[in-house]
């Protein structure tokens, strides 16, 4: 097939790109590389050192023979150029990484805000006006995140994107499905509830094929293919923005600071190592929709964890501290998850776990970049109101002089 993989020099669309053209597909990587852009503004640098995306195309055909082509477009600014785009490539399928991700950074300031609405947004939108209008019949495999729907506690598992009800009406009760209701709680959250409707309505007025695909965590650094040279070392964000959980107290581990959990750390977060991330989108691409279709929508995690209770186990596998700080963000201090990932097992998934020997490998890979990491950029103090910015916390490792008088 010919694969568009939209966001290709991020933190999942690199090892996808690799994993589908190691599988014999022709890929297409188009990125802004804006997420290197935001590196530049925030000061900060990925962990790995990655090379320029050309560079790391040229190794990839010195090391295998396959060619993966770079395209410099941004989505959601140059919609002439995107349509101009699809209609000489014609791919078979797309694959849309191509988003501002971070939560934190979405809730910086206002501008943090407005920008990642604006290309959020106009990223899916203009690619789903671009592929009605150049009449390609494309499926669309796009990464939302399971964050649309919120973290309350709502007791039953959170099914695959749809929702059975019964509704009153006036001659009786009328089962219906709906999209499940989602409870976004971050304004980068929010752009991924608004992506659900965009695609709703393109699949139900113009028939276009799409997969939705809800995502934990990604944890983790290394794919089989990113093993294979060290130009093909993946991204890997250890900052208070961008950062991921799980592999931020890897990294923290790795370098002897204290592992930092906010509140209570009673959050229950779902999650997925990245070799099955994208093991789960050669197995969504193999199983497309029909065009008439509804959205499919598929839960792409493997399992849920308390964030106290993974501190507790790399505390103990790492000999680290644990800080516990006052929470920047505004949520439920505790919250339960249960969630469906039938589908992708049924597809044949065998998730790999936390359990599987990984963890050492991340920290390994975090001991050996450890000279690169900038430790004042560790700390999460992005706040998500003004009046939880007096309490964040800047200084965890407590460092900065302090008045003796
Ligand atoms: N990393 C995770 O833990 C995680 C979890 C759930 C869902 N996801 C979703 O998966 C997708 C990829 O995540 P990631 O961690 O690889 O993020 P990333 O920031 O590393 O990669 C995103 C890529 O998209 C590009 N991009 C952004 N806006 C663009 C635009 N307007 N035009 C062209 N390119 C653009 C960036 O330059 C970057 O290379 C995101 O949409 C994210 O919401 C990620």
């Amino acid at each position: 097939m010919r694969i568009a993989v939209l966001g290709g020099d991020g933190f999942v669309g690199w090892p996808t790109a690799l994993h589908l053209s190691n599988l014999g597909h022709d890929v297409h990587i188009v990125d802004n590389l804006s997420r290197r852009w935001i590196d530049t503004e925030l000061g900060v640098q990925s962990l790995t050192p990655m090379d320029s995306i050309q560079e790391r195309c040229r190794i990839w055909h010195q090391e295998t023979g396959r060619r993966i082509h770079f395209h410099l477009l941004n989505l959601a600014t140059e919609y002439e150029r995107l349509k101009v785009w699809l209609a000489e490539e014609r791919p078979d399928a797309v694959i849309h990484f191509a988003e501002q991700r971070a939560a934190p950074y979405s809730m910086k300031t206002d501008r943090h805000k407005v920008y990642t609405v604006n290309n959020n947004t106009n990223a899916t939108h203009n690619l789903l006006a671009a592929l009605v209008e150049t009449g390609i019949d494309a499926h669309l495999v796009h990464l939302g995140t399971m964050g649309v729907y919120g973290y309350s506690s709502v007791g039953a598992p959170i099914p695959e994107g749809y929702l059975d009800v019964d509704i009153d009406t006036p001659t009786g009760k009328k089962s219906q499905q709906i999209l499940y209701p989602t409870r976004p709680g971050s304004v980068y959250h929010m752009t991924k509830s608004l992506d659900q409707i965009l695609f709703q309505f393109y699949a139900q007025n113009d028939g276009l094929r799409i997969t939705d695909l809800h995502q934990g965590i990604v944890w983790g650094t290394h794919t089989d293919q990113t093993r294979r040279h060290e130009q093909l070392i993946n991204r890997f964000d250890y900052d208070g923005d961008y950062g991921t959980v799980l592999n931020r107290f890897l990294i923290q581990a790795a370098i002897g600071y204290p592992l930092t959990v906010h509140g209570t750390g009673g959050q229950t977060r779902a999650f997925i190592h990245i070799q099955d991330s994208v093991r789960c989108i050669e197995l969504a691409l193999k199983d497309a929709p029909q065009a008439g279709e509804r959205v499919r929508i598929f839960n792409q995690m493997t399992e849920t964890h308390r964030v106290r209770d993974l501190a507790e186990m790399i505390a103990k596998l790492t000999g680290s501290d644990i800080a516990n700080l006052p929470n920047p963000r505004k949520e439920a201090a505790e919250n339960d998850l249960i969630v469906n990932n039938d589908q992708f097992i049924a597809l044949g998934l065998q998730p790999i776990t936390l359990a599987e020997g990984l963890l050492s490998e991340v920290v390994d890979v975090a001991k050996k970049y450890a000279h690169r990491i900038d430790r004042s950029r560790v700390p999460a103090v992005s706040a998500w109101t003004k009046d939880i910015a007096q309490r964040v916390e800047h200084d965890p490792e407590g460092k900065r002089l302090r008045s003796v008088s």
